[in-house]
């Protein structure tokens, strides 16, 4: 059994992690050890002293070595002696804030908990799930803190229930979904940083003393911070040393928050961004956390990130899709941008099925009054004065050249200058005798609102149904304020923001039910929105608008170290780069392009033969590994934030097959071929190097490893597929 409880104190246990936790005599829920499994029990390493201006609760007076603020606690609170970050924290009726939840019984349920509303890791074998139950005597405030565990994939879940079984109304103000304390050390953290068209950037950096905070306060999780952080030892690299993964399952606004506190240890708070939360609590309701989710790696960060990728392919994303090798799509934004109408996409349909591309994907512009990026959104319906003749009578000329066809929707927003605006000017969100602020021209809708949801299911329906569409790019194009609702009452303005997230889950858990065929992709001007939240409704995500093949392979190497290659959107597109400017070599931008979805964001016509040609052996190619890239384990041979190549690799499971792909950026003269060692290929099989007469046994792919070529020209690219010779 993954869960073991004994008296009050509780192990859970993974394939190769332990967790431990104990409620103590007082009833307080103390955190022992999350870390590499022992057989023993780890409280061994708690140390209890007497620390000055560190408060003892009143029952344990006498005893002054026995404080909150030096304990490892598990889901601490607010105001009651723990000065450190809290996980949660709420206003009372009488305006007090202290809030002590003591432990009073627990529960161990075979399976995984779902979160109601909510995305969440499911299923798996063997899961189970462990409830504690909390309670606060002077208010009757109570939390259910809920673990599942994936034992495989050393994967365990948090989310927390909050529970007013008081008389009166809580005011909460912050409630996250996990809390890990971490015993005295010394440790590194990593986050994913960075803005739009240049997201997920990896940095690292010792723990100061003192806070520190990586958050979204713009209603989604966004392109500057992403809801994924690793604390790790300082030694920890990608094959050795120590490291925790946390990552949210939510697609708002979060906070994960370290304090590195004066006894040298570490606390991680994760959840719902509490400077734009709040929710009021009436007797009997309760409110639920989104989950987070833990995975703990004595092997460095590589074992922990193949844990998140499988939980992501196996246990987040669902539907049709999920297994399936993705369509290579011809995407027609870079292509024409707005200047289309229904023979431009004829001729790219046409020209990209002659190349072997699966699918047509009409980008932005094809509904209302939509010329320009400040019109029109809202107005779902045909632009008829473009695609002549409808979208029906387009999708079969598609369908006819054995392509298939997807279509963009921006569904959460509200030009001004739109139809729907002036029929329901109500339906933004905005703060009545205020401006509201605008961003690419436009607004968002109020989708809390279950008359704008309705409207939206209702329209983006029709679409979907009047015509043979295959695909939903699922656009998001600014970030979210003037948070205001006229559907809530003043008291719960504060809720609206997690509402909002809520209302999207709403919509998309309907959506993608009603056409369980179509393939939806998120974006959010690229990867505004790249999170296991979303993932759980749309199993590939634009990674960002940046095409351009250097940057991009930075960004595919940020977004590795938790989400899957699977779920990446990636594109070939035209150069110079409509985003840098930069001319990188076709061979270049496809095998980067090959480390995700794969498809074009160009204009076929304007390719050479040389090129098509080109495109047409990629393709091919692409399909041939498809199956390997997508389902394989992913390793980063290269950190190409500093080194002078990318290099990454897939191995089958049952690592008969391995494909090694590199992009080297910058030529050199007068120097030796780079040397890359492979891993886990299996050290006493025999792989043959495609293409050649070499055979290699694993264990001289592993420890010897490979060269990459020579150079000449900048964005020379490697590859190099091993296949086991029998
Ligand atoms: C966002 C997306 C792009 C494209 C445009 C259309 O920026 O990320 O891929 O769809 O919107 O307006």
């Amino acid at each position: 059994m993954a869960i073991r409880a004994e008296e009050q104190s509780f192990t859970i246990e993974t394939k190769r992690t332990v967790y431990q936790l104990k409620a103590d005599k007082f009833g307080v829920l103390r955190h022992i050890w999350y870390g590499a499994k022992t057989g023993c029990d780890m409280e061994y390493l708690q140390v209890y002293r007497d620390v000055g201006f560190a408060g003892n609760i009143y029952e344990a007076s006498g005893t002054r070595d026995y404080s909150m603020n030096t304990m490892l606690l598990e889901y601490p609170c607010e105001g009651i002696g723990d000065y450190r970050i809290g996980a949660v924290s709420a206003i009372h009726g009488d305006g007090s804030c202290a809030l002590d939840l003591r432990y009073t019984g627990c529960r161990i349920i075979d399976g995984k908990y779902s979160v109601p509303g909510m995305p969440a890791v499911y299923g798996g074998e063997n899961a189970q799930t462990l409830e504690i139950y909390l309670h606060d005597t002077a208010t009757g405030v109570e939390a259910v803190l809920r673990y599942g565990v994936l034992p495989e994939l050393d994967i365990i879940t948090r989310s927390a229930c909050i529970i007013n079984n008081g008389s009166g109304s809580v005011m909460l103000k912050k409630a996250h979904s996990l809390s890990l304390d971490l015993l005295k050390g010394e440790y590194d953290w990593i986050h994913f940083c960075g803005r739009h068209a240049m997201e997920r950037q990896p940095e690292r950096a010792r723990l100061i003393h003192g806070v520190q905070r990586v958050s979204s306060s713009r209603g989604t999780s966004s392109h500057q911070q992403n809801p994924a952080v690793i604390v790790c030892s300082p030694d920890c690299t990608e094959t050795n040393g120590s490291c925790v993964g946390a990552m949210l399952v939510y697609s708002g606004g979060f906070s994960a928050d370290i304090e590195y506190d004066q006894l040298g240890r570490a606390r991680l708070v994760m959840g719902i961004d509490p400077d734009t939360f709040s929710w009021r609590l009436e007797a009997g309701e309760s409110f639920y956390t989104p989950e987070a989710v833990m995975c703990f790696s004595n092997a460095g960060f590589e074992r922990m990130s193949h844990n998140f990728h499988r939980l992501i392919r196996e246990n987040i994303c669902r539907g049709k899709y999920k297994d399936s090798v993705r369509p290579v799509l011809i995407n027609s934004w870079e292509a024409s941008y707005f200047d289309f109408d229904d023979e431009k996409l004829l001729d790219i349909a046409k020209k990209s099925a002659e190349l072997g591309c699966d699918m047509l994907v009409m980008d932005d512009g094809w509904f209302g009054n939509r010329n320009n990026d400040d019109s029109a959104l809202g107005d779902w319906f045909v632009n008829e004065k473009k695609l002549k003749g409808g979208l029906n009578a387009l999708t079969k000329k598609v369908k006819a050249l054995g392509m298939d066809f997807g279509i963009w929707f921006e569904p959460e927003m509200i030009s001004e200058d739109s139809e729907l605006c002036r029929e329901h000017p109500d339906w933004a969100i905005r703060i009545p005798g205020r401006a509201p602020v605008l961003s690419r021209c436009q607004l968002v809708l109020d989708i809390t609102r279950s008359e704008v949801r309705e409207y939206l299911f209702n329209s983006i329906s029709s679409i979907l149904s009047g015509a043979d569409i295959s695909y939903v790019k699922w656009d998001m194009n600014r970030s979210i304020c003037d948070w205001y609702s006229a559907a809530l009452p003043p008291e719960r303005m504060g809720e609206m923001p997690h509402r909002y997230v809520l209302a999207l889950y709403e919509l998309l858990e309907r959506l993608t039910a009603a056409f369980p065929d179509v393939l939806f992709e998120g974006c959010s001007g690229g990867g505004g929105r790249f999170d296991a939240g979303m993932l759980y409704y749309s199993p590939q995500i634009w990674c960002s608008d940046n095409t351009d093949a250097f940057d991009r392979t930075r960004i595919q190497y940020g977004t590795s170290f938790f989400y899957p290659v699977s779920a990446v959107g990636s594109h070939v597109s035209a150069v110079p780069n409509h985003q840098t400017g930069r001319e990188i070599p076709f061979e270049a931008r496809s095998v980067t392009a090959m480390a995700g979805s794969f498809g074009y964001e160009l204009d076929p016509a304007k390719l050479s033969e040389q090129e098509r040609q080109a495109v047409k052996e990629q393709i091919i190619r692409f399909k041939k590994y498809a199956p390997l890239i997508h389902r394989g384990t992913y390793y980063r041979l290269s950190d190409p934030m500093s080194d002078n190549y990318a290099v990454w690799e897939f191995v089958s499971a049952d690592k008969a097959e391995m494909l090694v792909f590199g992009v080297i950026f910058r030529a050199e003269t007068n120097m030796l071929r780079t040397g890359i060692r492979l891993r886990g290929a299996d050290a006493e099989k025999r792989y043959r190097l495609e293409g050649t007469d070499m055979v290699y046994t694993g264990a001289a792919l592993t420890e010897g490893g490979i060269l990459l070529p020579d150079t000449w020209g900048d964005f020379t690219t490697a590859e190099f597929h091993f296949v086991e010779e029998k």
